[in-house]
């Protein structure tokens, strides 16, 4: 059975209206925004005409159906034993992340990201009115990791929380159970409140274990929030509806005090699509498997055409992360490739200083984009 669909390049671009189809020119190859080139599920658009139909287009109150849809596949999934009773909504992950922090973080108060990470971690931060304090990854023979020793001293030093990527976004790290209970550990032992982003968990890659960092939180004794969403899991960003979950009964009575608009924002369609999504499984293990095929394309085509580029490969997600200091591009080798190699990819200074060099590619595309992608940015390197 044909689960997931890309429809070719030219005609996702006249059908779609989103900022990877919008913001370059057309002979631009648009492999920046983490969005899919995959058509989403069908039952997914079955459900979104469905309400629509039935002008069933209102305001939300709370998660209903979402709470147990969103337990049922983490149970299935990882074995998490979600209670539904601890299940918020909001517009967005975004959202979600910054409304939490302006609950449990006072003003001014310190927030411990890990760089290089997803860009607006910096903002939303900021947003809620705090202060970022960066940790960047360990790398130790071009392995990356959440660095502990830093996270300790951060802690330490006063930290009231730490926005946790996991799995982490550029390098598709899928930290390990140890490594997140030496962060519940550490967590605990100095009160900070872990928000941990969720997101791309769904797309963990066949090998390779996701652990929600709730129940090694709740067993430590830490405070802990998941914030998640079938958005990028399912590719419904657009559809504008994520959850939060509180990972103790402390933390679930704060969540209590969210401003009542918080669930009101969200959209009832974007709910309905998630709750539908969260069952959509096989769409999920194919699009997965496309992805883990992409991924390999990319590594023989680096290989072949530009051995100086280092590429960590994801564990999840379809984000490839790749070290263009090789190709003597400069600090901003994405500007060049844009500009010059008309492919569109995300700078690595934007995730933090450790990013400079690097640039980030989305693999959720069709093989022959990738093909065209690697060609392009090997002849603007001649000596490759
Ligand atoms: C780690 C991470 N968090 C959050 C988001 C954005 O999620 P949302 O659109 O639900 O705010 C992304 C998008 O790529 C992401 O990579």
């Amino acid at each position: 059975m044909v689960e997931v669909v890309t429809a070719p390049l030219e005609r996702i671009r006249t059908e779609r209206s989103s900022i990877k189809w919008t913001r370059f020119p057309s002979d631009v190859l648009p492999l920046f925004v983490a969005e899919m080139d995959f058509a989403i599920a069908e039952p997914v658009v079955e459900e979104l005409v469905r309400r629509v139909r039935a002008s069933d287009v209102g305001y939300l109150d709370g998660p209903g159906p979402l709470a147990p849809a969103f337990a049922a596949f983490a149970s299935r999934r990882w074995g998490w034993h979600v209670d539904p009773a601890r299940v918020r909504i909001a517009t967005d992950v975004s959202v979600g992340i910054v409304e939490t922090l302006r609950l449990a973080v006072p003003r001014g108060g310190l927030v411990v990201v890990t760089p290089p990470v997803y860009p607006p971690f910096f903002e939303l931060v900021e947003e809620a009115g705090a202060t970022v304090v960066e940790v960047p990854l360990a790398v130790e023979d071009g392995r990356w990791s959440l660095d502990l020793d830093g996270l300790r001293d951060a802690f330490a030093a006063g930290a009231d929380a730490f926005l946790l990527c996991n799995p982490h976004n550029p390098l598709g790290l899928v930290h390990d159970a140890a490594t997140l209970a030496a962060v519940a550990g550490l967590a605990a032992e100095h009160g900070v409140l872990v928000v941990s982003d969720e997101v791309h968990a769904p797309l963990t890659h066949p090998g390779a274990a996701f652990v929600p960092f709730l129940p090694l939180a709740e067993r430590a004794g830490a405070r802990s929030v998941c914030v998640t969403s079938a958005s990028k899991g399912w590719n419904l960003a657009g559809a504008k509806c994520a959850i939060i979950v509180a990972g103790d009964a402390a933390t679930s009575r704060l969540l209590c005090a969210l401003p009542e608009e918080v669930a009101c924002r969200t959209s009832i369609l974007g709910l309905h699509a998630n709750v539908v999504a969260y069952r959509c499984t096989d769409w999920l293990d194919d699009a997965i498997a496309r992805i883990v095929a992409n991924d390999r394309l990319l590594d023989r085509l680096l290989r072949e055409r530009l051995p100086q580029v280092v590429y960590h490969r994801p564990r999840a997600g379809y984000l490839a992360w790749l070290d263009l200091r090789g190709l003597g591009l400069g600090e901003d080798p994405a500007a060049r490739i844009l500009t010059e190699a008309r492919v569109a990819l995300n700078a690595g200074h934007t995730y933090g200083r450790e990013g400079r060099g690097f640039a980030r590619l989305n693999l959720a595309c069709d093989p022959d984009v990738l093909r065209e992608a690697v060609a392009r940015i090997a002849a603007l390197v001649p000596t490759a």
